[in-house]
């Protein structure tokens, strides 16, 4: 059988939690099938990439995965990650053009790591091992790796949105990163609606003639190429069985005993702009003075984990939350109530899955997200016979799978409030409906559906689909 290669910028010991949906969906389709998991380190040397030759490469054993993994020195990490990546590409593909910084040397540094990755990958690889390229921040990865004559099967998932295609073109290295992701057999994206703008960026803006074949194939710069939609989600059963194991039943009840008069809400994101905490607050707020039943009822825990604290965006958004925390905290609490509880931290998983538990309505409302496993985790982790509401922005790509959610548009400050209170007034009979119809649906398409689905596609493209 052929080995799994995994390859992502960020690794974790697969049997640890870690905040951010694609460290959590790795973690739990590698510790079954078992690999090798290649990327950073997460340390950051304090030199510069001209002082120095390729990091070396650290080998540990994580359970059945084998994690590879290379630092990062400081002005690769501030090129590549903070700047190319998490400035340009992230911003971008979120439809956050605004906050896209084209800085020079930002596309350099990213073309770099992509390079050392592959430098540091290549002697790893043997010849029927299967290549599962992750995320942004590597497009360009199966590029190099084909430069070195790597000829094994590769493919390449998209864990954010696809822009439209007028979006994307703003990227001024928008056609070389098109280019790239045709040194992949397969690329998978979330959704139906990613694909579809993938195929008309070819479409419309290639600037190279592309063939469109039958079946989402692309036929272009001498490479055939398959597309797809394949929504990624979570370990269903192990996160049912968190909720009730001891850590996330001791949470549970202490949530129930310390808040027994009250409704709990619960949002857990990591602080990032495009997950519309600000929105979220505001719809908060606008169920307290249009809805004062709530009032001294209604409590919001909010967790959200520090995240990428380098990049500008993410500094004002932390000032801004604290601001509108404050300022509802201010206008509303009572001296035995406190509206919002805002913690800027991680939460064990094991936890949060208690958390969930005990939350009557969980919100998330991000402004564009690619899949977003907090909607699917919370769905999980409810009791069937008792379970919460889940308020779900339309502009998630779970939007496309979980429609038994309330659906909002988070922009609509006024119709998120309304949806909140339809969800904390909603009778026990609609909740047991809707949650059942959800569970379906997760149950259907799970991480192991996910990673058998990619994988299967993979295996079955045209081999070394080199077009002469
Ligand atoms: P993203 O990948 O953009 O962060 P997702 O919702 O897809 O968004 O995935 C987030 C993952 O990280 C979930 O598994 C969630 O439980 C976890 N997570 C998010 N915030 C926290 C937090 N504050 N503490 C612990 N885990 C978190
Ligand atoms: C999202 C991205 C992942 C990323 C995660 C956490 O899920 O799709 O690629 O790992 O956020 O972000 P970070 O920058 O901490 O890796």
């Amino acid at each position: 059988m052929s080995r799994l290669v995994v390859v992502s910028n960020r690794t974790a010991d697969p049997r640890n939690s870690a905040a951010g949906g694609l460290a959590v969906a790795l973690g739990e389709s590698l510790q079954q099938s078992g690999g090798l998991w290649f990327g950073w380190s997460g340390k950051i040397l304090e030199t510069t990439h001209a002082n120095m030759d390729d990091p070396p490469l650290h080998v540990q054993r994580a359970g059945r995965v084998t994690l590879a993994t290379v630092d990062l020195c400081r002005d690769d990490y501030e090129a590549y990650y903070s700047g190319y990546a998490n400035g340009v590409l992230w911003p971008v593909f979120h439809n956050r053009l605004d906050l896209a910084q084209f800085e020079a040397g930002f596309a350099a540094g990213y073309h770099r790591v992509n390079s050392m990755f592959a430098r540091r990958l290549m002697p790893l690889l043997k010849p029927e091992d299967i290549v599962w390229v992750h995320d942004y921040h590597l497009i360009p990865l199966a590029a190099e790796l084909r430069r070195l004559g790597c000829t094994n099967r590769i493919g390449f998932f998209l864990h954010i949105p696809l822009p439209p295609p007028i979006i994307l073109a703003a990227i001024p290295q928008c056609q070389w990163l098109v280019r790239c992701l045709f040194s992949y057999d397969l690329v998978g994206f979330q959704s139906e609606r990613d694909v579809g703008h993938f195929a008309r960026f070819l479409a419309t803006e290639s600037q190279v003639a592309v063939e469109m074949l039958s079946g989402q194939r692309f036929r272009a710069f001498g490479r055939l190429l398959q597309a797809g939609a394949f929504p990624v989600s979570i370990d269903v059963d192990e996160f049912v069985a968190l909720a009730t194991a001891r850590e996330g039943r001791d949470m549970y009840q202490r949530m129930r005993t310390e808040y027994s008069r009250r409704q709990l809400l619960i949002g857990v994101d990591r602080l990032d702009y495009s997950k519309g905490l600000p929105q979220r607050m505001q719809a908060f707020r606008m169920l307290l003075d249009k809805y004062p039943e709530n009032r001294s009822i209604a409590t919001l825990i909010q967790i959200a984990a520090p995240s990428r604290e380098d990049v500008d965006a993410y500094e004002d958004l932390r000032h801004a939350m604290d601001q509108i925390c404050g300022g509802i905290n201010g206008d509303y609490g009572e001296l035995d109530w406190t509206p919002i509880r805002y913690l800027h931290r991680n939460v064990a998983r094991k936890r949060i899955a208690g958390l969930y538990r005990a939350c009557r309505v969980a919100l998330v409302t991000p402004l564009r997200d690619g899949m977003n496993l907090v909607a699917k985790e919370y769905i999980a982790a409810q009791d069937e016979r008792d379970p919460g509401v889940l308020v779900l922005s339309r502009f998630a790509g779970a939007a496309e799978q979980l429609r038994e959610a309330l659906l909002v548009n988070p922009y609509d400050i006024d119709g998120t409030a309304e949806a909140i209170r339809r969800a904390l007034s909603m009778p026990p009979e609609e909740r047991i409906e809707r949650h059942r119809a959800l569970m379906m649906r997760l149950r259907d398409q799970d991480i192991h559906w996910w990673r058998k689905a990619f994988l299967d596609v993979l295996t079955a493209c045209e081999t070394r689909a080199v077009v002469t």
